[in-house]
């Protein structure tokens, strides 16, 4: 059968990038530009900021994709974009960029749901087995995945409140660290010890959601009253111990969901894929389930990227799925 070669396009947050996928499972190239450096002095994303820096990225990174992979938009199958969820204003950019070279080079748009794309970044590693189970853990989102097929996704778990991201970030603005402050908290996590007891809420329930404000509010408490008696909180016992409730709930909610669903892939995608505590003890839990081939997606294709999203693309555009030159940004978009 002839390769398929789909150009793809991710700008739902902070990231602008484009790639060039083949048959869904190897990136010909991938050119990303962050901008982390411009939100952090805000704490977090200002949609504006992000919308521009779109705007003069997204052509340049198209153009250097092509010449990377050292194709033109003649050898393109389609161009797959993400069309939510995300900031309107920021998915836009990738949307009308793919839409123009679409209208221009008469080539087929696929519309792809972000999370899906996270998720189909395990085809990097190894093509999925279905049925499979996802962990989908994001800066927005915190999910569990059921994937009775290819390209049918079945949400069985979310969380009530914040994302396990989201946690991330708060318990790092409370801390005084940079944002995003997965990764700072992850590597101070490394440095310390669960020494500070933090609730696992929900774990021991008989379902797959989750709930992480608790946590958060737990921990501002914890640096309140200590603040308040003129006591020091060792912040690398307070990042471990954090680490220890999100991975520990985390790890037993995905754990319940693969004695409720035996499947053969289970894999874990999203920014806080990246998190190392937390593969480890996936690794470790994985251990009780031979029958299931454990996929981490890989730390550097975690994040968001637009490989992710031509790996989605590829078996979105097998299953037929088109958009036409009316295809908007859809800022709420679910599976
Ligand atoms: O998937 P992603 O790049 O963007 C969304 O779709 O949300 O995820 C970003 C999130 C941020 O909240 C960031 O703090 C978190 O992923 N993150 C981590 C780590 N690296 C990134 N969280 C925990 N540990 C990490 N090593
Ligand atoms: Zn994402």
């Amino acid at each position: 059968a002839k390769d398929r070669l789909i150009m793809a396009f991710e700008s739902s947050a902070d990231e602008t990038s484009v790639a060039i996928v083949r048959n869904g499972s190897e990136i010909v190239s991938l050119e990303t530009a962050t901008q982390i450096k411009s939100h952090q002095r805000f704490g977090g994303i200002v949609p504006e900021v992000a919308s521009r820096h779109h705007i003069e990225q997204v052509t340049i990174l198209a153009q250097a994709a092509l010449e990377d992979a050292q194709v033109t938009y003649d050898d393109l199958d389609a161009v797959a974009v993400t069309q939510g969820p995300g900031l309107v204003g920021a998915l836009l950019i990738g949307v009308t960029a793919a839409k123009t070279i679409a209208w221009a080079h008469n080539l087929p748009i696929v519309p792809v749901i972000h999370l899906a794309g996270h998720i189909s970044a395990a085809n990097f590693v190894e093509p999925i087995q279905y049925p499979a189970l996802a962990l989908m853990v994001s800066g927005g989102h915190t999910e569990l995945v059921l994937m009775r097929e290819e390209y049918d996704y079945l949400v069985i778990g979310d969380t009530r409140d914040d994302a396990a991201g989201e946690a991330y970030d708060k318990v790092g603005r409370t801390m005084g660290l940079k944002y995003p402050s997965g990764k700072i908290i992850d590597d101070m996590a490394h440095q310390g010890t669960d020494t500070y007891n933090l609730p696992r809420a929900m774990l021991n329930e008989d379902n797959f959601d989750f709930s992480f404000s608790g946590i958060k509010s737990a921990v501002i408490n914890l640096m309140h009253n200590a603040e308040q008696r003129g006591e020091t909180i060792d912040l690398d016992d307070l990042a471990s111990s954090f680490q220890a409730a999100v991975v520990e709930i985390l790890v037993g909610k995905a754990q319940r969901a693969l004695e409720a669903y035996p499947v053969k892939s289970f894999i874990v995608a999203g920014g806080v894929a990246a998190n190392r505590g937390l593969r480890d003890a996936l690794a470790s839990m994985m251990q009780r389930f031979p029958d299931t081939e454990y996929i981490p997606v890989p730390i550097a294709l975690a994040g968001d990227n637009a490989a992710m999203i031509g790996a989605e693309g590829d078996i979105a555009y097998r299953h037929g799925a088109r958009a036409g030159l009316d295809l908007n940004a859809n800022p709420a978009l679910e599976f």
